[in-house]
């Protein structure tokens, strides 16, 4: 039995305290029965040792008759002035008046287990709450884009699209991030909503950077094939799709400057990462293709890789006029280039630099992929292949405008991050201009490096996916950099899979359930291997029955 104390207008905490087993003296004090239904869940609300003394059979034998009340229809004020004082008996607690409502009083209810706590108290966010709101609980968008799923407070569609969101102002960057751990969903989302959805509308096209192997090939392959186009497979050792690096698409996509940056980066990251001297290596190779190709318009041909490399080491002209020692150290510098270089000619990387770009790389209208997913983990060649294409899409949209186009890159730290991620976010400032929206997925944030080129891709996306985190690290890094409420921190830890934050431009975060048809979840689910396979028919889409 419970005993109720005078209002007081104290901490939330004072409600949850159990008080002084007997009134104080002169405290005028009412006696109301509450009736344990679950001791355990009382002792959690009201503090332990509350239960105790208190079991539910011990109501109704506490709880004065129902003719001693004072009658029912007096004010409350009278009657609570005539309530006499008296000693509680065993068993009776005092507890602190609630604040806000008054506590009903009909004895009869009481004895019938009415007003006992029967579930544990939540705490609740603002934003939570605004859901018991039915006056201020709306869609958190609008209608317009590509759907997404559901929100989970309002239960309402969610729509995005960062090229819609772009028109309307809503967002700067059609840039997109995916985070989370490994299942969480991002790859279903990336198929569902970046590739499927966008292709039903006109004027849209996607091309994939595909790197996880299903199989023996990408895991979007059937997909490619479904929208009627074969993904080019890159493999090592020939046989497979080959990139010119000096291609005129290529040199296209963001000039002779673009070009050499681009055989920079493919260089340092044949070296470990390890940057090329800007005084000596760069100019020597920005010289040497220079003169390559020169010679190659001169003679009416495309230029390839093994032309470039023997001019790497020569003195041209722009270094005619430099003293003999200056003109060693940049014979030297350039036949550290071309030492590198090499690399890219070796049988490590043999078939996917060595020769002319093979004739079926062509953007499709619909999908194009670019399947990865056999070249080695332990090889640059994956980051490589990936800033090659990227620069090779930027060339080919030049000539191909009207389309807009979603570039996906799974496992995108390949193309984000590192000496290729700085040549991508170099081109990443054409991407507006030429109808590019620029898609990475990445597991953990916290362990790229502060300067990292894949910090500002980061930190420009103004559509977030945000899924399941597992490491306390990588939550603190999502809450810090896209400004989340400090709820998000035990959100982000319990996402189930499908499930993620979606955070647009600055607005506040919105927890979605990505909702698949029966068609996507049969394209879209990789664990087939794990689970049983589903009988057709009787698949129930997200969220909905057989
Ligand atoms: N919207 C969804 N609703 C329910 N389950 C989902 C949803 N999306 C994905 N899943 C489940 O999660 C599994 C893994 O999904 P997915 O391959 O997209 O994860 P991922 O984050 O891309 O994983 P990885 O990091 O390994 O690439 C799917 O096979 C499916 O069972
Ligand atoms: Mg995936």
């Amino acid at each position: 039995m419970i005993r109720r104390s005078s209002p007081r207008h104290g901490a939330r905490s004072d409600l949850l305290r159990a008080g002084p087993l007997a009134p104080e003296p002169g405290e005028a004090t009412r006696a109301v029965p509450f009736r344990v239904r679950n001791p355990a869940v009382l002792e959690e609300v009201l503090g332990a040792g509350v239960a105790e003394g208190s079991p539910a059979e011990a109501v109704p034998e506490a709880v004065p008759a129902e003719e001693e009340r004072p009658a029912p229809r007096r004010g409350r004020r009278a009657r609570r002035a005539e309530v006499p004082e008296e000693p509680a008996p065993t068993g009776w607690q005092d507890v602190p008046e609630p604040q806000g409502f008054s506590v009903r009083r009909s004895l009869r209810r009481a004895r019938r287990g009415w007003y006992a706590p029967v579930a544990a108290p939540a705490l609740t966010t603002t934003r939570q709450a605004e859901v018991l709101n039915t006056a201020i609980v709306a869609a958190p968008t609008d209608p317009y884009g590509i759907i997404v799923g559901r929100d989970r407070l309002s239960n309402a569609p969610v729509a995005h699209d960062p090229f819609t969101a772009y028109e309307k102002g809503e967002i700067t960057s059609p840039a997109v991030v995916v985070l989370g751990v490994v299942g969480a969903g991002k790859s279903s989302l990336l198929k569902t909503v970046y590739v499927m959805r966008p292709l039903i509308l006109s004027n849209r096209r996607v091309v994939v950077m595909d790197k996880k192997d299903r199989g023996g090939q990408g895991e979007y392959a059937e997909l490619t094939r479904a929208f009627g186009t074969e993904p080019l497979r890159f493999v090592v050792g020939g046989g497979g799709t080959t990139l010119n690096i000096l291609d005129p698409t290529v040199l296209a996509g963001s000039g002779v400057a673009g070009q050499a940056r681009l055989l920079s980066a493919l260089a340092e990251l044949a070296n470990n990462g390890m940057p090329l001297d800007a005084k000596r290596e760069r100019p020597a190779l920005r010289a040497a293709l220079r003169a390559t190709l020169q010679r190659a318009e001169a003679d009416g041909r495309i230029p390839v890789l093994a032309d470039l490399l023997p001019r790497l080491g020569e003195i041209h002209a722009e270094f005619a006029d430099h003293s003999a020692a200056a003109k060693e150290k940049i014979h030297q510098a350039g036949l550290n280039v071309r030492h590198l270089l090499s690399a890219l000619l070796s049988d490590e990387l043999s078939g996917l630099f060595d020769g002319h770009t093979s004739p079926n790389v062509r953007l499709s209208d619909r999908l194009t992929t670019f399947d990865i997913s056999q070249l080695p983990d332990d090889s640059p060649a994956v980051s490589m292949v990936m800033a090659v294409a990227n620069v090779w899409l930027l060339g080919t949209l030049r000539h191909h405008r009207g389309l807009r186009t979603n570039f996906i890159a799974e496992e995108g730290w390949d193309l984000v991050g590192g000496p290729g991620g700085r040549v991508f976010q170099r081109n990443s400032k054409l991407a507006r201009g030429l109808g590019l929206s620029n898609i990475a997925a990445l597991h953990h944030i916290a362990d790229i490096p502060e300067h990292d080129p894949a910090v500002a891709m980061l930190k420009e996306a103004q559509t977030v996916h945000l899924y399941r985190q597992d490491r306390a690290e990588d939550i603190d890094a999502c809450l810090r950099m896209y400004n989340l409420d400090r709820g998000a921190r035990q959100t982000l830890a319990n996402l189930e899979s499908g499930h993620h934050l979606l955070k647009i431009g600055n607005r506040r975060e919105i927890h979605v359930e990505h909702v698949r048809s029966r068609l996507e979840r049969g394209l879209t689910n990789t664990d087939e291997a794990m689970v049983s396979s589903p009988v057709r028919g009787v698949v129930p889409a997200e969220g909905g029955r057989p």
